[in-house]
């Protein structure tokens, strides 16, 4: 069978747990894994920029010996100047995995059916699933219980935001996510979560409060209002989204040592200050630095037969 990785929704804890800790033998110890891709091929098809999710993989699979080609966005004008099928049996044919970044989910999934080969979810408009098992695992590095603390999500419920309610439900923890009412994670997906969570015993709580998602958390997140695709609603979201900058007022609700993180790219001065940013509660580039390891990790999994 195939292996993709395209939603957390489809790993058990078990699965996910090992991915973590594989991330971090990878970490430890990258000589081990030189060879491990060998004469394997990987595809970077990207419909949107991007410098971590690129950097990561593709470096990630040279660095487990494997050879990598890149399609910058307007290359290959997947489905406009042929269809999405066509381009994943095309790949297939010449490579043993593809990393694809995108817009719609749809377009992934669609990919997915005609592949002969894994897929990776390089983010799309609904999630970000790479980020987030490379945050999960920054968290563990530095030895947060994520069942233990508060988690506070702040910003736009949208596909980092996604991918965090997934890991939480299917892991376990208190994960709060503030958003104005206008930009809540999607309800479907709230639904489905808390269904899962009745199996771990995830608490997962909604506000449009950004201090009440701040009190005492242990974690503080955000990410970009304007997402890639979203620009040209910039000055509306930058409007909406006024009360929701983590700034020094929102960090001193936090606890003392909270960690403040961001999967990057950082629009300074909307959802964060630079400050914050700056600050030693900071933790964006250790979480930029990690990408690479999970991505390793998320390459030996879906190529190399581990877990
Ligand atoms: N965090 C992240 O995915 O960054 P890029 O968009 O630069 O890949
Ligand atoms: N929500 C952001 C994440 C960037 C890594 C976007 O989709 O642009």
């Amino acid at each position: 069978m195939v292996r993709h990785f395209i939603s957390l929704k489809y790993f058990s804890p078990s699965q996910i747990n090992e991915l973590i800790e594989l991330t971090g033998k990878v970490k430890k110890n990258r000589a081990l894994y030189r060879y491990k891709l060998k004469d394997k091929f990987v595809g970077l098809l990207f419909q949107k920029p991007s410098l971590r999710t690129k950097s990561a993989f593709y470096l990630g699979a040279q660095q487990l010996g494997a050879e990598v080609i890149y399609y910058a966005p307007d290359e290959v004008r997947m489905g406009e100047r042929e269809s999405i099928g066509d381009v994943a049996k095309t790949l297939s044919c010449y490579l043993d995995a593809v990393v694809l970044r995108t817009f719609s989910h749809q377009v992934l999934e669609e990919f997915v059916r005609s592949s002969s080969i894994p897929v990776v979810n390089g983010l799309s408009d609904l999630l970000h699933p790479t980020q987030v098992l490379a945050d999960i695992f920054t968290l563990y590095e530095l030895k947060r219980d994520i069942k233990k603390i508060k988690f506070a999500f702040i910003g736009d419920g949208n596909n980092v935001c996604h991918s965090f309610l997934y890991i939480f439900s299917i892991l376990g923890g208190n994960i709060y996510v503030a958003t104005p009412k206008i930009y809540q994670p999607q309800s479907k997906i709230v639904e489905e979560c808390r269904s899962i969570a009745n199996i771990s015993k995830a608490r997962i709580y909604l506000t449009n409060n950004p201090k009440e998602a701040a009190k005492d958390a242990d974690v503080l997140y955000t990410d970009v209002w304007v997402s890639m695709g979203k620009e040209a609603e910039a000055e509306k979201r930058k409007k909406e989204f006024r009360g929701f900058t983590i700034d020094e007022e929102l960090l001193k609700l936090a606890k003392k040592d909270s960690l403040v993180m961001h999967c990057l790219p950082a629009h300074r001065g909307e959802e964060i200050t630079n400050s914050v940013i700056d600050s030693k509660h900071s933790i964006v580039f250790l979480q930029a630095e990690n990408r690479l390891h999970s991505a390793k990790a998320i390459l030996l999994f879906v190529m190399g037969g581990k877990l």
